[in-house]
């Protein structure tokens, strides 16, 4: 039978026994002559968009323009190939088939192994075709490959689940091995744990829990110890997910393996360490952040994932509304002065001066960074690290950056009113300034400022702009739904009786929380001549709101409410984001 679905182990035993021919027809022929699923019209048409320019394959824009499901395509690629479709989620992977393929070669091949058959191992891949990728695999496990379909973020999906449950019962069974193996009678622990964190099933654990978390899309993994065991969350969105509890014997050789990733000392376990890690998914390099904190129940580790796909997005994608991205082109053709970005820890400050830098670099602009420390390095900017010796700072750093010749200096934070002072000079004298402050909206960052020392004449004369800004989660596309609102949220939400509402209900495609990805809430302050002669009187904070507000300013409060009108944002995270 030509194109089956198959959901078992089973299911897959019998499909390979009945030998499918290949059709020698190209997807587009299969949909048209034999599924009869599109129109040869509709088929044409689509040639003739890819001839045009669109570097899309035919199956993607297929399920782009609603035509077929993804199911359809993946079905008819089966029949092209004459190989059974496998349904990854119910799936009882067989723990002999992981054996073979080590979690590494099969995120680096982007395969999934099923089931050992005789001398056959079957894998599932998105492309059965790429037969360079099989051929590396045979040489090393002496068994013959046999390739089923699965789209690839199945394929990924099975990865994460299976290698981490696998390896760490692997890893298990290898520490109770240990002490034997190493033939000695009185271990040294230390030593032990090492050797430990030095094999296979170890080194597989690890790298099955940052893999799901580049997977789930998170940006953070925990790794928390308490009298339970060891648990495991992954932030995704702002919100942690707990993902699963460990044994607690598995945190010492876990810990050391980070720290011989990330180049810390084994040794010490009662000081906080930093590190950092370089890992390679397919032919993109994905970087770690690693912070180990000692906890009265054992090092806790935190693992930060920078994606660059993630972290460096272009000003138009970071979700900004079309106002307010206007009114920054404005600010950004400036030549110089000061350009804030401020908002509460992790409200995506650094994220959105990447995205400027990005755009003012278009300028060829010599640009020189200060960070502590570089988060993602960009191609044409000069970056510099502080957190390398802390006791340098940022005021330091940004002295002798000054004697470089640089057009725009990006500071990573303003911490302390020495540097706050430099910033303001560096902006006085030609330079463009930009940089981060912990404040909540565009007004308190002047008054902070003028608080930190500087003065308000200075402050007026080269303050441009302020951009302070929120992440709120939006609705899952998927299962959003309208619902009903009391009252007393309609009114703090400023919501007319005739105003809809919608939140999401919770689905497999949310992990039922309700939520997918998040956007910017946002304030833009722009400095005219009026406002900088108040703030060089030092108006009071209200009548600085006023003119704020006269000249056009929209406030946190009403983007987030504009948000929620177009049922973007539930009411409930609305109300639970900080805005005033
Ligand atoms: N515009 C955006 N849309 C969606 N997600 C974003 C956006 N900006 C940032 N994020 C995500 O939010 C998280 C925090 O972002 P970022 O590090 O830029 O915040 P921050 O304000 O600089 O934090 P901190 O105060 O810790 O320095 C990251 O995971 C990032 O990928
Ligand atoms: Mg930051
Ligand atoms: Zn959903």
């Amino acid at each position: 039978m030509q194109g089956q679905i198959v959901r078992s182990q089973d299911e897959l035993c019998a499909a390979l026994s009945s030998q499918d021919s290949t059709l020698n027809q190209s997807l587009g022929e299969i949909l048209v002559e034999n599924q009869k699923l599109i129109s040869r019209h509709q088929l044409d048409e689509l040639l003739r968009q890819q001839q045009n320019g669109i570097q899309k394959r035919l199956g993607v824009m297929l399920v782009d323009q609603g035509l077929v499901s993804q199911e359809q395509v993946y079905l008819a690629l089966a029949m092209k190939f004459g190989i059974p479709y496998v349904r990854l989620d119910d799936f009882e992977i067989q723990s002999d088939a992981l054996t073979h393929i080590p979690a590494e070669v099969a995120v680096r091949y982007n395969i999934m192994p099923l089931v050992i058959i005789g001398r056959r191992l079957v894998v599932a891949m998105e492309n059965p075709v790429d037969l360079s990728s099989i051929e590396a695999l045979t040489f090393a496990i002496n068994l013959k490959l046999e390739a089923v379909i699965a789209p690839l973020r199945d394929i990924s999906v099975a990865q994460s689940k299976y290698y981490s449950r696998f390896d760490e019962y692997e890893a298990l069974k290898d520490k109770h091995l240990a002490p034997i193996d190493y033939h000695v009678s009185q271990p040294d622990p230390m030593h032990v744990v090492e050797a430990q964190a030095r094999k296979k099933p170890l080194v597989r654990l690890l790298s099955a829990i940052v893999l799901q978390g580049v997977v789930r899309g998170a940006s953070d993994i925990n790794i928390r110890p308490d009298k339970d065991g060891v648990k495991i969350y992954y932030r995704v969105d702002g919100t942690l997910q707990f993902s699963r509890v460990m044994d607690r014997s598995l945190l010492l050789p876990l810990i050391c393996r980070i720290k011989v990733l990330g180049e810390m000392d084994i040794a010490e376990r009662r000081v906080p360490q930093d590190g950092h890690i370089r890992l390679m998914r397919g032919t993109r390099h994905i970087d770690l952040r690693v912070s180990i904190m000692p906890t009265v129940d054992g090092e806790s580790v935190v693992i930060r994932i920078l994606d660059k796909e993630v972290g460096l997005k272009p000003l138009s994608r970071l979700g900004l509304a079309s106002v307010a991205q206007q009114k920054i082109a404005t600010l950004l053709q400036r030549q110089s002065g000061l350009f804030l970005v401020v908002g509460p820890t992790g409200s995506g400050k650094t994220t959105t001066l990447y995205a400027l830098l990005n755009e003012i670099k278009k300028a060829h602009a010599h640009i020189i960074t200060i960070e502590d420390p570089v988060e993602y390095e960009m191609s044409g900017v000069e970056q510099v690290q502080v957190a390398a010796s802390r006791e340098v700072g940022f005021a330091r750093v940004l002295r002798s950056v000054l004697r470089h010749d640089p057009d725009v200096i990006m500071v990573g934070e303003i911490r302390d009113s020495e540097t706050a002072e430099i910033a303001n000079k560096a902006a006085l004298t030609g330079h463009f300034v930009l940089s981060t402050l912990h404040t909540y909206d565009c007004i308190s960052t002047v008054i902070r400022l003028i608080d930190m020392g500087v003065k308000p004449y200075l402050l007026a004369a080269t303050l441009r702009g302020v951009l302070a800004q929120r992440l709120v989660r939006l609705n899952c596309h998927l299962c959003a739904e309208s619902i009903a609102i009391d009252s007393v949220s309609r009114n703090i939400l400023k919501l007319n009786e005739s105003d809809q509402v919608l939140a999401g209900r919770g689905c497999d495609g949310c992990n039922q929380s309700g939520y997918q990805g998040r956007t910017l809430v946002s304030e833009v302050l722009m400095v005219d001549d009026t406002l900088a002669a108040m703030i060089s009187a030092k108006a009071d904070s209200s009548l600085l709101i006023e003119r704020a507000l006269t000249s056009g300013m929209v406030r946190l409060s009403d983007d987030l409410i504009r948000l929620v009108k177009m049922g973007l944002v539930a009411p409930g995270e609305a109300l639970s984001c900080t805005v005033t």
